[in-house]
């Protein structure tokens, strides 16, 4: 057995469910499987119920967060339809702000571009109230406005980062026509950023007929050549981040032939991250420089986290297995990944010296990770 040291990984987007959704995950079974995964940040997105879009709700989250959580968590702020920018007074206290501009889970979507426009010309005279931006070297400063934009609606948030100077964060990007546009858009000094997850990089649409339901999420899946497209222009590609986007299996189909009408949009994954960009290490696809810049890196510099001493995760570099649906922290208990072999296993997680996992059994005491920001502390 090898077992190698990596830095604690940064998931940069997830979906804890806290408030609202507590019977598919909550801030404590998240980041129990965030450990599982070798996870020790999280950055957790605003489409709860009701979803982070005021003062008042993004400290309601942070105070439910500081008593739950087993590692260290980042809250987005997210834009609606009828609050618009009512985040904007907690916008430092944030990891950043999240804006939905296509089909999506839940009520964050926002359908005008006057709205839009608004959206980032106020983030941006927010950050220059504070002095800039977190990715700029401004620690007081803000995070970037993180999209969720597809094909027609990417190239409108890249127009409207460039008119506002905001540093732009594409998540879950998973066409070639897509990755193509924001290779050319760095190449032309945009500052933009970019993620991908790993069902977008090891499933495509081929392997619905299999998964059904389990299979469905947003972006969806995407057809062989855009996942080829995804590896091919790697080095554009700045995070691997889950969208571990739970949702039960009662709710996705127990039955994977007839799934029942109108299945929520989503799937797990971060128990299932690091055993799969390991395996693709083994398999000489990716180097694991790779995996350590895209999980741990360069999301510390787009989010502006700081180091978290004395945190490292122990990996069996040679454990072979499959993934399963037992034994994950998850509460909805699945992956789209069941029965895949793997190399590469979550043997201990530090975190500021102490152990917090270990062996598949979680240590660290409810409450004992971080609420980023100061978002836990009201005023600051
Ligand atoms: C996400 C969810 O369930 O919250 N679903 C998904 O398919 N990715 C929402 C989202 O990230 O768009
Ligand atoms: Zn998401």
């Amino acid at each position: 057995m090898a077992t190698i040291r990596l830095p604690g990984l940064v998931d940069a987007h997830v979906h804890l469910r806290e408030p609202g959704y507590e019977y598919k995950e909550d801030f404590l079974s998240g980041t129990a499987a965030a450990l599982a995964g070798g996870v020790t940040t999280v950055l957790d997105m605003p489409n709860t119920n009701p979803p982070t879009a005021t003062p008042d709700r993004l400290i309601e989250k942070a105070r439910l967060a500081a008593a739950k959580v087993v590692c260290d968590v980042g809250l987005f702020v997210g834009a609606t339809n009828t609050e618009e920018d009512a985040y904007l007074p907690v916008a430092h206290q944030a990891c950043a702000l999240k804006i939905y501009v296509s089909d999506t889970f839940g009520s964050l979507r926002i359908d005008t571009l006057s709205l839009l426009h608004r959206l980032f010309r106020t983030w941006a005279e927010q950050a220059a109230a504070r002095g800039g931006y977190r990715s700029q070297g401004r620690a007081d400063g803000l995070g970037p406005i993180t999209v969720h934009a597809e094909e027609l609606m990417l190239p409108v948030c890249l127009a409207l980062s460039r008119i506002y100077e905001v540093p732009l964060h594409i998540a879950h990007v998973s066409r070639r026509s897509e990755i193509e546009l924001i290779r050319d858009a760095k190449m032309r000094g945009f500052t933009v950023t970019c993620e991908v997850t790993p069902h977008h990089l090891f499933l495509s649409a081929e392997d619905l007929a299999q998964l059904g339901a389990r299979g469905d999420m947003r972006p969806r899946l995407a057809s062989p050549d855009d996942v080829a497209a995804l590896w091919e222009n790697l080095a554009v590609v700045d995070l691997f981040a889950t969208d571990h986007a739970p949702h039960t299996l009662a709710e996705k189909g127990i039955d994977v032939v007839t799934p029942p009408q109108n299945t929520p949009p989503g799937v797990p994954g971060l128990e299932t991250m690091l055993p799969l960009l390991l395996t693709a290490v083994h398999g000489g696809r990716l180097e694991l420089e790779d995996v350590v810049a895209r999980c741990v890196t360069n999301p510390r510099h787009i989010y502006g986290l700081a180091d978290q001493l004395d945190t490292w995760v122990e990996v069996d570099v040679d454990a072979v297995y499959e993934l399963a649906n037992g034994g994950l922290h998850t509460r909805v208990g699945w992956t789209p990944f069941a029965g895949r072999a793997v190399r590469g296993r979550v043997e201990r997680v530090y975190l500021r010296g102490a152990c917090v996992y270990e062996q598949g059994q979680v240590m660290a005491q409810p409450g004992s990770g971080q609420v980023l920001f100061g978002a836990a502390a009201p005023g600051t």
